[in-house]
């Protein structure tokens, strides 16, 4: 039904209709004669058949007029037409109330999934602390929206599982009853299931507005890179958890984790900036080299830590070295080359073993906090002309999202002692909220280097 709608109000919207004129445009078009459709049978058939199939369509397009907006634009562009003949100044002032309206509503559907995006990372983070990411063994982008449904389906369910993930069966869930299995499913479920629930929002949403002609042309190109990264997005998920479906391991591989991580940023930033570009005006931006740079490092430091935060996560390094200020009484770890029984050796002793990745994630942090304070007195410096209010709070954001985040870390790190297997305690729930600030922190300085992206002219701090 939706396919069909979708289609007929893109076909009317594209000139006028392929299979028909809606009873609304009739009626605009052609006074009082609100039913005589212009529409002809394309399919050929008897004459019965042609009064069945012009009712189906009369309802159609119905709905069709009502979503694609023609007759309203129709109308709309009469008076519009009018009004630019006789009263200029008013014309103009219109327009652009109105171009600014449309703007707004497809400014909103795009904070909407920026949200939504971020519910998606809190929930892919859950997934992982609850260790449930392993509890799907196929990927059904549209199947899968149905979990099972009766007892015997849980048991294939479970039954999959024990075969496929059974490094992980073996290892850490041997002693699990299929009610213990159900809980770890629905984590991923519901991740897997607001995935595809984000897909649909975005996906009505381009076609309403495109219909509706809210879209100019520069946005549409940028909105099908959205939904091509989007895709993209669900098949390194897929890809990441294939890494932990084997008789070997418990976990998926931390680097593909953290690409899953990384690919998920950068499909909220972009959706982000998108929607930034439609809220703040060119009159609100700015140019002060010197806090356009420290942004940049900020956001290049802050880049490799989401990434080594991700190993973090991905390695279950927290609780590897669960003291502070030290690590493991250490001020700077001595043997990296070896972690338990494991042996690591090259590059692997920083990025693969949790206590080296442990110290370069503890490392980055205070550096990203020394650059946030230069950053923060530089920003003072702009604060007291009002002109800036939007770039001085961002700025602030940026400073204090920074603190919150490293005393987060800090937390989460002392809270690991009191890790309680398969249960979601202090350790889990800082670990979620360190996730969230962190991606708090990287749009507050997205938006900061949006803000200092003005093509006027250059002001010296
Ligand atoms: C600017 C500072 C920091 C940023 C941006 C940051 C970012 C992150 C991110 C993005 C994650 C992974 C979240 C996930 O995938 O679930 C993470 C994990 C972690 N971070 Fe940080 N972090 C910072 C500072 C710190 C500090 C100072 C510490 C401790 C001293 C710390 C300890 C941890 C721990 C223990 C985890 C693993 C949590 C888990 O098991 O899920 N972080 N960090």
């Amino acid at each position: 039904m939706f396919v069909i709608v979708a289609f007929v109000a893109g076909s009317s919207y594209l000139g006028g209709g392929f299979f028909m004129r809606c009873g609304t445009h009739t009626k605009v078009k052609q006074g009082n004669q609100a039913n005589a459709h212009g529409y002809g049978n394309v399919m050929g058939g008897t004459q019965g058949e042609e009064v069945l199939f012009e009712k189906r369509w009369q309802r159609y397009a119905a709905i069709a007029a009502y979503f694609c907006g023609v007759c309203e634009r129709n109308m709309n562009r009469d008076i519009m037409a009018t009004m630019e003949a006789t009263q200029p100044t008013a014309y103009t002032g219109l327009k652009a109330q109105k171009q600014q309206k449309k703007r707004k509503a497809v400014a909103i559907w795009l904070v909407a999934g920026v949200i939504m995006l971020m519910i998606q990372i809190l929930l892919g983070g859950a997934t992982r602390l609850t260790g449930s990411g392993l509890s799907i063994t196929e990927w059904k982008p549209i199947h899968g929206a149905v979990p099972p449904l009766n007892q015997a389906q849980w048991q294939e369910e479970f039954e999959n599982y024990k075969v496929k993930a059974s490094g992980q069966y073996q290892y850490e869930n041997s002693d699990f009853t299929l009610s213990d299995f159900k809980g770890i499913y629905w984590w991923e479920w519901s991740h897997r299931e607001w995935a595809r629930l984000v897909g649909v929002v975005f996906l009505i949403g381009f076609i309403y507005f495109l219909a509706r002609g809210y879209l100019s042309k520069d946005m549409v190109a940028p909105l099908v890179i959205l939904f091509i990264l989007g895709a993209l997005q669900g098949a390194i998920g897929w890809i990441m958890v294939q890494s932990g479906l084997n008789p070997d391991d418990v976990r998926v591989s931390h680097i593909k984790l953290a690409l899953h991580f990384l690919a998920a940023l950068v499909l909220l930033a972009y959706t982000y900036i998108f929607a930034l570009k439609l809220l703040a005006a060119e009159g609100q931006k700015q140019s002060f080299p010197a806090l356009n740079r420290l942004s940049w490092i900020l956001l290049v430091l802050l880049s490799v830590q989401l990434c080594f935060g991700a190993f973090m996560a991905g390695l279950r390094a927290g609780p590897a070295a669960p003291t502070w200020p030290t690590v493991n009484g250490e001020w700077i770890p001595g043997n990296l080359s070896q972690y338990g029984n494991q042996q690591y050796s090259g590059i692997d002793r920083h990025i693969s073993n949790p206590i080296g990745v442990q110290y370069i994630h503890r490392t980055l942090a205070y550096l990203i906090f020394g650059f946030a304070i230069a950053r923060f007195i530089v920003n003072q410096k702009v604060a007291g002309r009002p002109e800036f209010r939007l770039l001085r709070r961002a700025g602030r954001a940026t400073f204090l999202l920074t603190c919150l985040q490293v005393l987060l870390g800090i937390f989460t790190v002392l809270s690991a002692k009191n890790i309680i297997p398969q249960h979601f305690g202090q350790y889990e729930w800082l670990a979620l909220a360190h996730q969230a600030v962190a991606m708090c922190l990287l749009l507050a300085i997205v938006t900061d280097l949006y803000l200092l992206n003005a093509k006027r002219g250059v002001v010296a701090v």
